[in-house]
């Protein structure tokens, strides 16, 4: 089939290559010049693992373009996804801007059937409301042209995206036409043929499911992370309270590490746009207003862990902290609304000298991160160390986690050192001579106390 992607984002290009690799023909389209000139020289814009390859080699075989010309490209395509982005308004709600426009351009060059696909996250109602747009900008260009809309919510996760395109826990596809659902059925043969499954709904029932995963996702983070707290006062261990509940079928082991706080491009916006959403239709989203609220003081729990630790070695002013890892998670480049973001605020607002590294995320973080002039860029994890009071794990890059850790504890001039994930043996840690602190376990000294009743 011949697909046009609009967007060429982290969702569009992973699922145009994606397509592409599964045998269609595929351009990827952008508004972003820039964009598209390095994608047709082999530069991927951003950090994918996995993605550049498959560019490679599907722009090798013709089956992947990029261009910016709606007008060249929509006219050959019989089904296109739009994957732009769709953020925050002041108010939480979701902004539909960019989607308007790229529907609006497509709506500006259709000339025979076409099945629009949203793959960009919108609030329920907008398949519909997108479907009455495209045919008032027809109207007024006075053609009659048959057209489809599918709702097509996208799961894929940064950091292991390419995967989780090829073979999707679900493929979700909202719609109202036996039309529309040939040419879906279609697009997704290839993954079907192997056992993927295809779950066909309502356009606004396909809408509220992403929606919905988003917020159950990070209810159960947040929920992870309010009962740490609580751990932390009580002497239990959220991480042996995790292998508990986790091993309970009918809770499941995923999405339950205490930490601090989830970030990224989604979470945050969509729990934000369902609440708004919600109350304008006159609903209030008791439990996601507690998940947004917890996750925002996630974050400063950790400085407050910081801030005692440092109360009694005259205050976290002048001292110089190590920060490992900047993207808000681990195998992705993006900094969009990432936990270190505030954690730097905070700590540089106290007067703190930061010292920084991440594998990958460096180059995007000084542009998120400029507002912080006297941040040090490392070179590595252990240049981050050197000299430093303390050192706080904040995303759980590979790197970090088979640091020689001996090597880290004499390259610092203190050993204060507080892990944002759960990621290192507490036990061990205070054998090398750390002051080591993580989230939602007993001090070494509460453990003894029970274990040697
Ligand atoms: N990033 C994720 O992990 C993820 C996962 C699932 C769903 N989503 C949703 O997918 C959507 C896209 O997210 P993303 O992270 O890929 O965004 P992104 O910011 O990485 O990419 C969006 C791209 O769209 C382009 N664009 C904007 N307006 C355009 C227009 N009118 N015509 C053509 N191109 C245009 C931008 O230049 C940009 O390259 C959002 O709604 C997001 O919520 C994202």
């Amino acid at each position: 089939m011949n697909i046009l992607i609009i967007g060429t984002g982290y969702v569009g290009l992973v699922t145009g290559t994606c397509f592409a690799e599964m045998g269609h023909n595929v351009t990827c389209l952008d508004i972003d010049e820039n964009k598209i000139d390095a994608l047709q020289e082999g530069i991927i814009p951003f950090y994918e693992p996995g993605l550049k390859d498959l560019v490679k080699k599907n722009s090798h075989k013709k089956r992947l373009l990029f261009s910016c010309d709606y007008e060249e490209s929509v006219p050959k395509a019989d089904a296109i996804f739009v994957a732009v982005p769709t953020p925050s308004e002041s108010d939480g709600s979701c902004d539909l801007k960019y989607f308007r426009s790229a529907v609006k351009s497509i709506a500006q060059h259709m000339s025979t059937y076409t099945v629009i696909v949203n793959k960009s996250t919108v609030p329920v109602g907008s398949t519909s409301e997108i479907h009455d747009l495209i045919k008032s900008e027809l109207s007024t260009r006075n053609v009659l042209v048959e057209f489809d809309m599918v709702s097509n919510p996208e799961f894929l996760k940064e950091g292991s995206a390419v995967t989780d395109c090829l073979s999707p826990d679900r493929i979700i596809v909202g719609l109202s036409s036996v039309r529309a659902r040939a040419v879906m059925e279609k697009i997704y043969l290839p993954l079907t043929v192997k056992g993927s499954t295809l779950i066909v709904m309502d356009p606004c029932s396909a809408e509220m499911t992403k929606y919905a995963a988003n917020s159950m996702l990070a209810t159960r983070i947040s929920f992870m992370n309010e009962l740490s707290r609580l751990c932390e006062k009580v002497g239990a261990n959220i991480d042996e309270v995790k292998i508990g509940i986790g091993s309970d079928k009918r809770i499941g082991p995923y999405f339950l590490n205490a930490g601090i706080g989830y970030g990224g491009s989604c979470f945050p916006k969509d729990i934000k746009a369902l609440q708004a959403q919600a109350k304008s239709a006159g609903i209030e989203l008791s439990i996601l207003k507690a998940v947004d609220q917890v996750n925002k003081t996630q974050k400063d729990h950790i400085i407050n862990i910081i801030e005692g630790y440092f109360s009694d070695k005259g205050g976290i002013t002048n001292k110089t902290i190590g920060i490992w890892g900047l993207a808000f998670k681990p195998e992705t480049d993006d900094m969009r609304e990432a936990p270190s973001i505030d954690i730097i605020s905070k700590l540089y607002t106290l007067g703190a000298n930061i010292k920084v590294f991440d594998p990958i995320s460096q180059k995007n973080a000084r542009y998120y991160l400029s507002n912080y002039p006297k941040i040090v860029w490392s070179e590595n994890q252990y240049a981050t160390c050197e000299n430093a009071d303390a050192v706080i794990l904040v995303t759980e890059w590979s790197c970090f986690l088979t640091s020689d850790l001996s090597l880290v504890y004499k390259k610092m001039s203190g050993k204060g050192f507080f892990d944002g994930r759960n990621a290192f043996d507490k036990q061990k840690m205070k054998e090398l001579g750390f002051d080591y602190y993580n989230i939602g376990t007993p001090s070494i000294d509460q453990q003894l106390e029970i274990t040697t009743w």
